[in-house]
């Protein structure tokens, strides 16, 4: 079997393709700097833009579609016609937005599909990083809770969804327990060794931040959505659990390797 992983150098997608390396899967990746591609697997330069080349010939296909937009996703997923596709969502696909359409992009292309909607990956608080040095995270909404997925728990339920059959189903992949992100800052300043707190930011402050990294849209939503988790805090879901056949990473597990 063959398997194409798009964002093999990124955060999951590396993970995934060790996982299919070790399960004796073929691997061709899609990379845009070769220089950055892993060892042990067939490489193709290129866009996720256009997959022509790099579909060639695969059985299957992890999809990550790297862009807060979805523009363009239709053309970009032709050359996937028929495949087996394991796409990393989110779990607001329900309600549209780019995760929505390219998870309808991919149903249009193919029957084979597994759709693994993430709740928030833990990687985001690599952001984190030079303010937990300096003891002071600052952000909107310290009291919202979230269930933070390690990447290699995504990994491993792609690397499942892929070898084996789980057409048409749709996980929600989270991590053990949901916690404020004040206690997330404050796992993290453990594993560092350092003490670190979390400080409140104005919403119009934060709202001015997120608009100049991912657009005004995405911003609105993004601080709705966590003003929300202050009351209701994201799920705990079992799919790492009933999936991989073990139990999701704590996020101090996750912190400890990442921040120590
Ligand atoms: N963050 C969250 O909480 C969250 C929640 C739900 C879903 N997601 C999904 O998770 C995805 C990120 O996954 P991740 O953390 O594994 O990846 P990541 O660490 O963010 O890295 C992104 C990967 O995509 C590649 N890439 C970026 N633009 C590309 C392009 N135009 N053509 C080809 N490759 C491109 C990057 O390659 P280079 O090395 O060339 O940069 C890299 O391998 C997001 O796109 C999002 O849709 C995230």
């Amino acid at each position: 079997m063959t398997v194409l992983v798009t964002g093999a150098t990124g955060h999951t997608g590396r993970h995934v393709v060790r996982g299919l390396l070790d399960a004796g899967a073929d691997v061709r990746v899609l990379v845009r700097d070769v220089a950055k591609a892993p060892a042990d697997v067939e490489v193709v330069q290129g866009d996720i833009a256009d997959l022509t080349k790099a579909a060639q010939g695969v059985d299957a296909v992890y999809l990550l579609w790297p862009s807060f937009d979805s523009e363009g996703i239709e053309r970009a997923l032709k050359p996937l016609e028929g495949k087996k596709i394991v796409y990393l969502s989110a779990m607001s696909a329900d309600h549209g937005g780019v995760w929505g359409d390219v998870e309808k992009a991919v149903e249009k292309v193919t029957d084979d599909w597994t759709f693994l909607r993430v709740t928030g990956l833990a990687t985001n608080t690599l952001g984190w990083m030079d303010q937990v040095n300096n003891g002071v995270v600052r952000g909107p909404y310290g009291q919202a809770k979230r269930s933070l997925v390690h990447e290699r728990d995504v990994a491993d339920m792609a690397v499942e969804a892929l070898l084996e059959n789980h057409s048409k189903q749709v996980y929600l992949v989270t991590g053990p327990e949901a916690l404020t992100q004040a206690a997330q800052v404050k796992i993290i300043g453990d594993a560092l060794g350092k003490p670190a707190v979390w400080e409140e930011q104005p919403i119009a402050e934060a709202k001015t931040q997120l608009s100049q990294q991912m657009g005004a849209e995405f911003a609105t939503s993004a601080l709705g959505y966590w003003a929300s988790l202050v009351a209701e805090p994201e799920p705990v879901s079992l799919d790492v659990a009933q999936v991989t056949g073990h139990p999701a990473r704590p996020f101090e597990e996750w912190a400890g390797e990442h921040f120590s």
